[in-house]
């Protein structure tokens, strides 16, 4: 790993106010990748911890489409044309890219009001695993779903939630110039006392005062 690379993976731990277990602190969403394809069982790996998420009512509402950039380009390259103009330069440059999808019903009648949150811990789930075997994602709001539906054929009662790069880090002065400075960037957060409350909403919890 170069010295760049390994410099940034350092800016990149999170800061913490209290301590967290080190593959969440190691996780951030990067958008320089080295060029080196992913290994398929490690794919199969993130995959996997993804199929083993909680979910409501075990409904696992969840399906994720996946194109390797090597072995899979004709499927890289539709992937690519549903994301937003701003995702391109840097995404289009990952050896993985994926889609997660949602499954909207519990059956014809019901909604299921949980599919996307439950579409969201898997997602965690496949990142972590990816974290521990030194593969990082970048989740991504920024494309059309409907042009997911239409290029992947995805069933009306589905949605296209996320679409998300996945691969080893690369070095940052691989990327255009209007990226590099966010990729260079410290990673900030709210504070716990912004957003952890007792009694009534707005009223911060005292476990989190210092
Ligand atoms: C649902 C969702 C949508 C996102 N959409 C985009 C996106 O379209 N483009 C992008 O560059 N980053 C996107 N991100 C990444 C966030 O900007 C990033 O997670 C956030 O800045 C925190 O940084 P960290 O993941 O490195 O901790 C998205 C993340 C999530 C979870």
């Amino acid at each position: 790993m170069s010295a760049n690379i390994l410099a940034l993976s350092d800016l990149k731990i999170a800061q913490t106010d209290y301590p967290i277990h080190e593959l969440l602190q190691k996780r951030w969403s990067p958008r320089a990748y080295a060029a080196q394809a992913v290994e398929p069982e490690k794919l199969r790996s993130v995959l996997e911890a993804a199929r083993w998420s909680a979910s409501g009512g075990n409904l696992q509402p969840w399906a994720f489409i996946i194109a390797t950039k090597q072995d899979q380009p004709d499927a890289f390259a539709r992937m690519v044309s549903c994301l937003m103009e701003g995702n391109v330069p840097w995404a289009s440059q990952a050896p993985v890219l994926g889609i997660a999808v949602a499954k909207l019903l519990r059956n014809p009648e019901h909604p299921n009001r949980h599919a996307f949150h439950d579409v969201g811990l898997a997602l965690q789930n496949l990142t972590l695993q990816a974290t521990a075997l030194d593969l990082y994602v970048h989740q991504m709001g920024g494309f059309s779903h409907a042009k997911a539906r239409e290029v992947f054929a995805i069933p009306e009662d589905h949605e296209a939630v996320t679409m998300f790069t996945l691969g080893y880090i690369g070095d940052a002065d691989s990327l255009p110039e209007t990226v590099r400075a966010r990729e260079l960037a410290t990673r900030v957060r709210r504070p716990l006392t912004e957003f952890v409350f007792t009694d009534q909403w707005g009223e911060t919890s005292p476990l989190v005062l210092k």
